[in-house]
């Protein structure tokens, strides 16, 4: 391609993805957003890039102002919405609770950072995440800030301890969006939305994840024989997958980093069976098993982390952040004493990284989350929600499929029978539920499911009325675009 072409193609596609600030205030207008949102989306929309998150959310971004109880969040007009976001998986607990209010004034009058420094909240921080964390002890942490710095933390240091340099994982994980873990996260928003930048790191290899309902290789569950786990016995198997040479007892495969439910791509959880055998299959070999538990931990999926559903999978690493620190920012690598020892003093820094006022939130954050067993609190809730979600399965048609655990819960949208992917469906009912009073997730690998993650404190007559607002959108939904069985 000449260099002409390459500039034409970069302007096209930048074209396509680029947003119109007015028609934004446009839809907020047609949404019925208040006076108070309209005055200041209009100056964001003067002084805040069109590339961030919240613009490509809703047709129009709400301008969030305070929480309530259980799943309750108000805009700056007041007007109140049902949470089923927690901020993208962040806020478990729910909202200003006061032990963490109270915890944080504390640690603040002694010192809130400094450096990367060890002092006693800390120290006690790690001594609680070595126990509680899956995998055998002992174990050992190591601090840092973002998912995608733990992510970035874990992909040096299983490279440093193994001497191996690939990292395999699922097509369609989420790991972060740097340009390291861009690598690991393969959605279209990571690779296109910033073309031409290609992930930096080659030494990645990637898999189908089991999306049951849309099988990558078009098999039921049914009958698969669970081809996605033969297909990676398969590249380890044999040697013109570049990743071993089994002959000679050799691997070239450092981790295998994964997510063990898919979140970013629409809350998608694997099948039976599935987690087990792919952990037999990389233990077997020798390979460190690494999973990313950033949006599953924490109660979220029943129990306090989404490896607990199968017990005998023990990962070597465990990643954690989000919900974590009660709202702050803060996260952890936590794994074997023997890999975590293994590389030399100062092997990665970032100035933030195990922070006090952080592990005084995070302290008090996990011990709410273990005292009020909001991972059972999610097992219960969940169903109840779920038994909603059924009902509405049966009843609309523009409900493919639900799945959940806990209260981590994904529907999938379709317009005909044949399960077209309802994406602009989808798109549209994320719009109407806002202007409705609820804030959900729209993501997918086609663009058309809802990832439902509530506090795990909603109370049930909030999970009642978010089944009523849901059953008056999917009917609308159906009625505008002439969905029917
Ligand atoms: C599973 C998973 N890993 C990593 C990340 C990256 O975390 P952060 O956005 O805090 O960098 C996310 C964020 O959504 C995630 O869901």
């Amino acid at each position: 391609m000449s260099e002409d072409k390459i500039i034409e193609e970069i302007q096209r596609k930048k074209k396509l993805l680029k947003l119109d600030g007015d028609e934004i205030l446009r839809n907020a207008g047609r949404m019925k957003f208040g006076e108070k949102s309209l005055e200041l989306l209009r100056r964001a929309l003067n002084v805040e890039s069109l590339g961030a998150m919240p613009f490509s959310l809703y047709d129009a971004p709400p301008i969030i102002e305070s929480a309530g109880e259980g799943a309750l969040i108000y805009d700056a007009d007041g007007r109140e919405y049902l949470d089923m976001m927690a901020g993208f998986s962040v806020n478990n607990i729910g909202y200003h609770r006061p032990e963490v209010l109270e915890a944080l004034i504390e640690q603040y009058k002694k010192i809130s950072q400094y450096g990367e420094m060890l002092n006693e909240t800390r120290i006690k921080l790690s001594e609680l995440l070595v126990k509680i964390t899956p995998g055998e002890p002992p174990k050992k942490v190591f601090y840092g800030v973002t998912g995608t710095d733990a992510n970035e933390i874990a992909v040096k240091l299983v490279r440093s301890y193994t001497g191996r340099p690939y990292i395999v994982t699922h097509w369609g994980d989420y790991h972060g969006r740097s340009i390291g873990t861009s690598a690991l996260t393969s959605s279209f928003s990571t690779w296109s939305q910033t073309y031409p930048v290609p992930p930096a790191d080659t030494a990645v290899v990637r898999f189908p994840f089991p999306y049951c309902y849309r099988c990558p290789f078009g098999l039921n569950r049914d009958n698969c024989g669970m081809i996605c786990t033969n297909y990676v016995d398969y590249m380890l198997r044999s040697s013109y997958y570049g990743l071993a040479n089994p002959s000679k007892g050799l691997t070239n495969v450092a981790a295998f980093i994964i997510e063990p439910f898919q979140s970013a791509a629409g809350y998608i959880i694997p099948p039976d069976g599935y987690l087990e055998e792919l952990y037999k299959i990389v233990k077997e070999r020798d390979i460190l098993f690494v999973v990313d538990e950033i949006q599953t931990g924490w109660g979220r999926t029943g129990k306090l982390w989404a490896v607990d559903h199968y017990p005998g999978v023990k990962p070597d690493i465990t990643l954690v952040s989000k919900s974590i620190a009660g709202g702050l920012p803060y996260s952890a690598v936590v794994g074997r004493k023997e890999i975590m020892d293994s590389w030399g003093p100062g092997a990665y820094s970032t100035t933030f990284a195990g922070y006090m006022l952080g592990a005084a939130a995070a302290l008090k954050t996990i011990e709410i989350i273990l005292n009020e067993n909001l991972a059972y609190q999610a097992e219960k809730k969940g169903k109840y929600f779920l038994k909603g979600l059924k009902d509405l399965e049966e009843e609309h048609p523009i409900v493919g499929d639900v799945q959940a655990k806990g209260l981590y819960m994904g529907i999938e949208f379709v317009s005909n029978n044949e399960k077209k992917p309802a994406e602009k469906e989808t798109r549209w009912m994320a719009s109407r539920l806002l202007q409705l009073g609820m804030l959900v997730k729209r993501s997918g690998y086609f663009g058309n499911r809802f990832a439902l993650s509530p506090p795990l404190n909603i109370t049930e007559s909030q999970i009642d009325k978010a089944i009523e607002i849901f059953d008056r959108v999917f009917g609308e939904a159906e009625d505008k675009f002439d969905i029917k069985r």
